[in-house]
């Protein structure tokens, strides 16, 4: 575990393959294994704080447990026509098949 506002080391690669949403110990954020990439996002719903933990993955989205809507892996985009704003997410490093996530919410074009 790291600072509040660095790096922090979540788990192993092989083990997000393995179940596609992790949550990130101690804090409200989740890493997703989204068709070979891994995102990080916040792990309580825009819309009203359903946990994203127990949403599932499909063709690049990540859908909500509670309603219809759902989030672009990419962007963190809502499902158009939703009153919410979009999924927040963060960076994401890769280093000896570990996956770290920075706890600063990313930037477009990061
Ligand atoms: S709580 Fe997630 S879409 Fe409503």
């Amino acid at each position: 575990m790291g600072d509040e506002a660095g790096w922090i080391d979540v788990c192993d690669l092989d083990r997000l393959k393995a179940e596609t949403i992790v949550r990130v110990a101690g804090r409200d954020l989740l890493v997703i294994w989204n068709e070979g990439n891994v995102v990080a996002c916040e792990r309580a719903c825009p819309h009203e704080q359903a946990d994203l933990a127990l949403g599932q993955v499909t063709a690049g989205r990540l859908n909500c447990p509670r309603h219809a809507a759902s989030f672009d892996l990419r962007d963190g985009a809502i499902t158009a026509g939703w009153p919410s704003r979009p999924l927040r997410l963060y960076p994401v490093r890769i280093m000896d098949e570990r996956i770290w996530i920075e706890l600063q919410e990313r930037q477009p074009g990061r």
